[in-house]
């Protein structure tokens, strides 16, 4: 059973359509890229996949369950994440704090006051675990506020994944980064991919992260579908070279 099926998703702001009649379906295990200009649709594809926006036709089905109407917070619960925006994320609390405060909201524990000592056994040792696959532990004491950007942005991705997602949504997450630093998120997404065995879904503009990266490639044009392919299909394509690869080389 695929992990995401999409049908004929549209998306309507007034008179402009940002999102115009997407399918995809993405397998359990797959990298996803979602890829397409400025202003393709990619952000409210995803708004519209995170519960965040209502489409405006079409539907959505998570592990086989029309999920189109449900609220984002029950999506989360069912396993889908989206990154947390570092505005989202407490820079005066360090790495550890913020992982747990994400945890705990997973194991439902937010409004309890007291755990018992099995329940702060386990919490600990999932934030932990987190920590080790975000290759943060050597920094778990550290304010967030303070970090680099690169490990902000490894901060924002354990957060995430401390809410046990197992389709992950990441909407640009090498943006603003210099080369060294996309190199370290890039290796991060390969090992959620390839070690925590994670389904992702990838927004991102850089095509050396891409076609590192993704399975299948999916590439948008003003909210419409313009191709779908693996990175050597799409890279030979002459219709997305044309709209975007042209473009930005
Ligand atoms: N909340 C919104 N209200 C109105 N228009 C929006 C909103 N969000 C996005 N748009 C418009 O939808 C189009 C697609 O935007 P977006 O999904 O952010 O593209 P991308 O992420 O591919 O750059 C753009 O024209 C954008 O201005
Ligand atoms: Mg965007």
């Amino acid at each position: 059973m695929s992990v995401l099926e999409v049908r004929n998703l549209s998306k309507r702001f007034g008179s402009l359509i940002a999102v115009r009649d997407i399918s995809l379906t993405v397998e359990r295990g797959e990298l996803r890229a979602v890829i397409g200009p400025n202003g393709a649709g990619k952000t409210t594809f995803f708004n519209l996949v995170s519960g965040f926006f209502a489409p405006s036709a079409g539907s959505i089905l998570f592990d086989g369950r029309d999920i189109t109407g449900l609220p984002a917070h029950r999506r989360v619960a069912l396993g889908m994440t989206r990154t947390f925006q570092i505005t989202e994320i407490f820079p005066e609390l360090t790495v550890f704090e913020n992982v747990r405060v994400a945890a705990e909201a997973a194991a439902g524990y937010r409004l309890r006051v007291w755990l018992n000592r099995a329940e702060a056994a386990e919490l600990h040792r999932r934030v932990e675990a987190t920590l080790a696959l975000t290759a943060l532990s050597a920094k778990a004491d550290r304010l967030v506020g303070e970090l680099a950007h690169g490990d902000q942005r490894a901060a924002e991705i354990a957060m995430a994944l401390a809410l046990r997602p197992h389709l992950l949504l990441l909407d640009e997450p090498t943006a603003g980064m210099g080369d060294q630093e996309t190199y370290e998120v890039t290796q991060l997404i390969r090992r959620l991919h390839k070690d925590a065995k994670l389904t992702i879904v990838l927004i991102e503009h850089d095509m050396r992260v891409v076609f590192h990266l993704a399975d299948r490639i999916t590439v948008l044009d003003q909210g419409g579908f313009l191709a779908e392919g693996t990175p050597q299909e799409i890279a030979a394509s002459e219709a997305v070279q044309t709209a975007y690869l042209g473009q930005a080389a």
